[in-house]
């Protein structure tokens, strides 16, 4: 007789801290959605969801690669001639000491690779509090110890340089700097770049710069065609750094999962650890093959579509601010790149219960403060701003209408 297995198969106890706020909230929008009502997401980062287009000659580069054939498995660190066009973008970027790069399913897994190839058990990596919810997620898999910093929101969400000092111990390996910033929209400044260089100097840390916005900053000079984004490996040559970076948000294509890593720093310092992220490249076989086709063409080709997006961008972060500015127990640094806006909320209650409530009462889902952390007794909410103003302006009446009816004036 067959036997049944009977017993509860539990997952690992270190996914206890797993958490990943901005999907995790699905559940309360499927019970809105059941009511019959339709839900708008100002929660899920993806311009595609909105009025952004890919770039057609991006998608025709791709579409070749597979008629050509290039639906095997790729070189694990990547095909040549992205490799090649990744190199040529370091090298825009400012960055002088390129001393490897390597593609990835997404920037997500060259973030779960290169944490993975440096923190070793009872060793912990420093990670901005708020932060993109990726690092603590990747770090609890691995069972590293949290070890955060504070975004200091008095100044421009800037990273606390007093905190991190406080943090660091003895068996701090490295620091993560999130810039342009999700979920503040922040950027930070050269002076704090270079003071960051300066402590991973001292303290022998790799810094993991995760860049994936930055051609997304929206003071922009168009007319100058500049930016004024500052890669951190351009500002600190000689430090250890992987510069994360990919196609989803500069290049409107989350769903091909392609992004990259960038190390840079002092050869000889880089040299070990880079071999270390190469194990686990070969060991994951390669990432998507034909879409790697499309980063040469991407990096290299017209770059007309980032003006639109940035104009668009441009004017919902407006909006979103003067609304910010002129709502009650509401208050917000204006977000500089990326397409996120973190507001302050002066309520009475924790902000995962504003935001259930909100989508429960106005179908309008935004991300709490607390999925990305946030100081204590402080309560945020994350808005993405990729919607048209007129979807905006509809969104922000009800969250205001929300406020008032539930906290008064
Ligand atoms: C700061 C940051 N890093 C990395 C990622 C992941 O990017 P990818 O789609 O390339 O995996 C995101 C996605 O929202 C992000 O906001």
């Amino acid at each position: 007789m067959a036997l049944t297995q009977s017993r509860e198969i539990t997952a690992a106890s270190r996914l206890d801290n797993v958490r990943y706020a901005i999907r995790d909230l699905a559940s309360v929008a499927d019970e809105v959605i059941a009511q019959g009502h339709k839900v708008l997401p100002l929660n899920v980062g993806d311009p595609l969801n909105f009025d952004f287009q890919t770039p057609p000659h991006i998608i025709e580069a791709v579409y070749k690669a597979m008629r050509d054939g290039r639906n095997g498995y790729a070189p694990s660190p990547g095909v040549p001639e992205a490799l090649e066009a990744i190199r040529g973008e370091a090298a825009r970027k400012g960055i002088r000491t390129v001393r490897d790069v390597f593609v990835t399913s997404g920037a997500s897994e060259a973030v779960d690779v290169c944490l993975a190839a440096l923190v070793n058990p009872g060793e912990d990596l420093l990670t901005p509090s708020p932060d993109y919810p990726l690092y603590s997620a990747v770090l609890c898999k691995l069972g590293i110890r949290l070890n955060t910093y504070d975004l200091n929101e008095d100044d421009q969400w800037q990273p606390e340089l007093a905190d991190i000092t406080r943090k660091l111990t003895p068996r701090t390996r490295g620091i993560v700097l999130i810039n342009p910033n999700n979920p503040t929209g922040s950027l930070c400044t050269r002076q704090m770049l270079e003071q960051i260089a300066e402590l991973a100097r001292r303290h022998n840390l790799i810094v993991f710069s995760d860049e994936i916005y930055d051609k997304l900053i929206l003071d922009f000079d168009s007319q100058k065609n500049e930016t004024p984004h500052l890669a951190f490996a351009a500002v600190a040559p000689d430090v250890p750094c992987v510069t994360f970076g990919g196609m989803s948000k500069n290049y409107l294509v989350p769903g091909w999962r392609i992004g990259w890593g960038i190390v840079s720093g002092d050869a000889a310092a880089v040299k070990a650890y880079s071999e270390g992220v190469h194990r686990l490249l070969r060991a994951r076989l390669c990432a998507n093959h034909p879409e790697q086709y499309g980063i040469k063409p991407a990096l290299e080709g017209p770059q007309d579509h980032l003006l639109e997006v940035r104009r668009k961008l441009r004017s919902r972060r407006d909006l979103t601010q003067k609304w910010c500015e002129s709502t009650a127990r509401v208050s917000c640094v204006a977000p500089r790149g990326a397409f996120y806006a973190y507001p302050k909320i002066d309520i009475p209650e924790s902000d995962e219960i504003f935001v259930k409530e909100l989508i429960r009462q106005k179908h309008v889902m935004v991300v709490h403060g607390s999925g990305f952390g946030q100081k204590p007794g402080t309560q945020h909410f994350r808005i993405v701003f990729l919607p048209d103003e007129a979807t905006l302006a509809k969104a922000y009446a009800a969250i205001a209408e929300f406020l008032r009816e539930r906290y008064g004036n």
